[in-house]
């Protein structure tokens, strides 16, 4: 009895380290009364569910906003002063550098209102609510339907529901699905697209260890910018024009100069963009095994290409900065997660986790009834899977670096709008086109993109079945005499594609020539090919496949809901607004290694190499430091510069505010940590951390480095410790 008495409790325990984990989720902010409130407090919050979401009075949401709808951001004065990351921000730092006014390199602080920087197609959005729309959405949907018959129901039902939502004339709504299609919320939104650049530092400052640290634990970077948002007014959203002003927003937040103690509770607040949390073991086992490595082996051949010229070459160097910074982001954070779902056991978590809910349902005739073949479904469907995932993969990675390629499918999208819609839809391409070539061509190099081509297409034919090789591509290679330089260098000769005044100069002439020119261009031919062969023998079962592992996941999704009861569930990631919440701790990520929670200034001169690409210090802070010239922003004769915690975060999370116990802004989130990146599938309190600049060091920055003092005097700092 005694022993299993012992027994329950230890298979307890292990089904509640299963199931339950107290600092994973990204939460719903209108269930967080309901789901969440008990716990944030028991962690440690000292304000309300309501304080932060309620519709009816203003709350901490009315502060953030979707930043352009790639990350997030929050307003931290009562003139609609914007805080975001550095790398949120860049795209408009260096759309307003130039050689002589360098804010990539110099940064940027505008010194009044009239010198901020208009942003053309850059807006923010406000969520004014959000409303379960679940039983309007999924009216007369029934099991029986077919996928397209249940999606047609669905959208003629979202159609309705759009035309009845209250809101005022400047506000949108629309609608999402949540919990892979079982559930659907309404969202009201208010978005402003007059959105000024008020100041960045300078990338040594807010990229500070670029490659080499992104992702990375102990990090330095002081990775902010700000804007400002403007309105029309009567402080409503507008179009840009000189005669907006700076918005009056409901709510800004406050900003704690205390800092953070390990332990204490945080919370980050914003939109996440994608997650998978609920997977079945199998496909995790796969994204591991087949996708994951797939892309990681191309991505690490074309960063070598393009690494060996920008060594080489500074015109090079600056053409494909951005290029290679943005394929090594997510090439970096695969190779965390592979390594962070193998560490952690993942595969095996899922499984003890499927045994218990395969048990309760066989153990229930009606939940078996219902649920008893989804497991075996479900293996059978990512097994076939499989080889069309790791062709997409190499397909959409390989096309995807060779540019040639990308410029050959835009000439031959002449072809197809003219056949289309004659002289008209040809026009109205070519203007799209043009624009488009030329942006790529300010970044291209035709000697970089044909090693890429020459070192890529041999993966390409190498590592996969000839079955989904092109033909054309096959052939070319056989001329060349099965050598990949030869084959790359007869392509890139034989056309001017990669030539851009050439290509440019042609497409200023009429229609028929430009079509007749590239009739027989070999690079087209190659594109078309290459498209074909994968549409024929990828897209068709690909789709199919998919449209059955998505009805599969939505049932496997009720099931989970439905069987594993003890369990909270929140919904993956979809780019809405979620808060997640945590306390602030270091972690150990291997034997005998410990990580801090907190990094200081003395960390960034620790990294400093004079002249160097990425761990150059630019000589006022160094000047600072030597004098320790903190102002009221240092503590204990020191900088504090970045934090970590356990909160639950992704892609689209990059410019949340990290808010203390009383909803004071404490810190900005921009990463995670690499050992932790498999959060996205599989949260490990462990090792999963978000890492946060600290709000002093922004001040900092801003105040003592730049000297932008009136902007920290716009803000409402508050001092004490988070609790009181
Ligand atoms: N890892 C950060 C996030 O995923 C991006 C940081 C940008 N910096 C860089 N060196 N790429 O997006
Ligand atoms: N760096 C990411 C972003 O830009 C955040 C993350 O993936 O943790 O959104």
């Amino acid at each position: 009895m005694k022993y299993l008495r012992h027994l329950t409790i230890s298979f307890l325990v292990s089904v509640f380290s299963i199931i339950a984990r107290a600092d994973e989720g990204m939460w719903l902010p209108l269930f967080l009364q309901q789901l969440n409130e008990k716990q944030m407090k028991t962690m440690g919050m000292k304000i309300s569910a309501k304080d932060i979401y309620n519709i009816n009075g203003g709350s901490l949401k009315d502060a953030i906003v979707s930043f352009g709808g790639f990350c997030t951001g929050e307003v931290i004065s009562n003139k609609g002063l914007v805080l975001t990351n550095h790398h949120c921000g860049f795209d408009a730092v260096q759309n307003h550098s130039t050689l002589d006014h360098n804010y990539i390199k110099d940064g940027f602080w505008a010194k009044n209102n009239s010198e901020e920087l208009p942003n053309s197609g850059l807006f923010v959005t406000f969520i004014v609510r959000i409303e379960d729309a679940s039983s309007q959405v999924l009216r007369g949907v029934t099991a029986q339907m077919t996928e397209s018959e249940r999606q047609s129901t669905i959208d003629k039902n979202i159609a309705e529901l759009q035309k009845g939502v209250k809101k005022e004339s400047y506000q949108e709504s629309f609608v999402r699905s949540f919990f892979e299609g079982n559930q659907y919320f309404l969202f009201v939104t208010e978005t402003y697209r007059d959105v000024r650049l008020v100041g960045a530092p300078p990338a040594a400052i807010g990229n500070f260890g670029k490659d080499t640290d992104n992702w990375m634990w102990p990090r330095h970077t002081g990775d902010f910018s700000m804007f400002r948002i403007y309105a029309g007014k009567d402080n409503k959203p507008a179009d840009y024009s000189p005669d907006n002003v700076p918005y009056t927003p409901k709510r800004s937040l406050s900003i704690s100069m205390s800092g953070m103690k390990e332990g204490d509770f945080t919370m980050v607040f914003g939109f996440p963009g994608r997650t998978n949390q609920y997977l079945h073991s199998a496909a995790v086992e796969q994204i591991m095994t087949v996708n994951d490595p797939a892309k990681i082996a191309i991505r690490e051949k074309a960063l070598g290409v393009i690494d060996g010229f920008m060594r080489k070459d500074e015109q090079i160097k600056i053409q494909y900065a951005a290029k290679y910074a943005s394929i090594q982001n997510a090439y970096k954070k695969w190779q965390g997660e592979v390594l962070g779902l193998t560490s952690t056991n993942a595969v095996g978590k899922k499984k003890a986790y499927e045994a218990i809910f395969n048990q309760r349902v066989n153990a229930n005739p009606a939940l078996k009834d219902k649920y008893g073949s989804l497991p075996g479904d479900l293996e059978s469907a990512y097994g076939e899977l499989k080889p069309y995932g790791y062709a997409r993969d190499y397909y959409l990675e390989i096309t995807s670096k060779i540019e040639l390629l990308t410029i050959a499918g835009w000439i031959n999208s002449l072809k197809t709008a003219f056949d289309k819609d004659g002289e008209t839809g040809y026009q109205k391409r070519l203007k799209q086109i043009k624009t488009a070539l030329a942006g790529l061509y300010e970044e291209y190099s035709p000697v970089v993109d044909e090693k890429l081509f020459e070192v890529l297409m041999k993966m390409y034919t190498e590592n996969q079945d000839e079955v989904y090789q092109s033909p054309f591509l096959r052939d070319r290679l056989k001329i060349a005499g099965n050598d990949y330089a030869a084959l790359a260098s007869g392509l890139y000769n034989s056309v001017d594609l990669d030539d851009k005044n050439a290509t440019l100069a042609m497409l200023e002439k009429p229609s028929s020539e430009v079509l007749a020119y590239y009739k027989n261009n070999a690079a087209i031919k190659l594109y078309t090919d290459l498209v074909n062969t994968y549409n024929q023998s990828v897209t068709k079962n690909l789709n199919q496949i998919q449209a059955r592992i998505n009805k599969l996941n939505r049932t496997y999704m009720q099931a989970q809901m439905e069987v594993m009861k003890e369990k909270k569930f929140y919904p993956d990631a979809n780019s809405t607004l979620r808060i997640t919440y945590g306390n602030v701790k270091g972690y150990a990520p291997r034997d005998a290694v410990k990580y801090d929670f907190y990094t200081y200034l003395d960390g960034v001169m620790d990294k400093y190499k004079p002249g160097d690409y990425e761990f150059d210090v630019p000589e006022k802070l160094r000047s600072l430091y030597k004098s320790k010239d903190f102002g009221p922003y240092g503590t204990n004769g020191k900088m504090p510069v970045c934090f970590i915690a356990m909160n639950h975060t992704t892609g689209g999370n990059s410019g949340s505010p990290a808010l203390d116990a009383r909803g004071n802004l404490v810190g900005l989130n921009f990463d995670r940590v690499w050992e932790g990146t498999m959060s996205d599938i599989n949260y490990d309190p462990s090792i999963c951390r978000n890492i946060m600049v600290d709000i002093r060091y922004v001040l900092f920055i801003v105040d003592k480095f730049a000297g932008a003092g009136h902007l920290v005097k716009e803000m409402k700092l508050v001092y004490g410790p988070a609790g009181k």
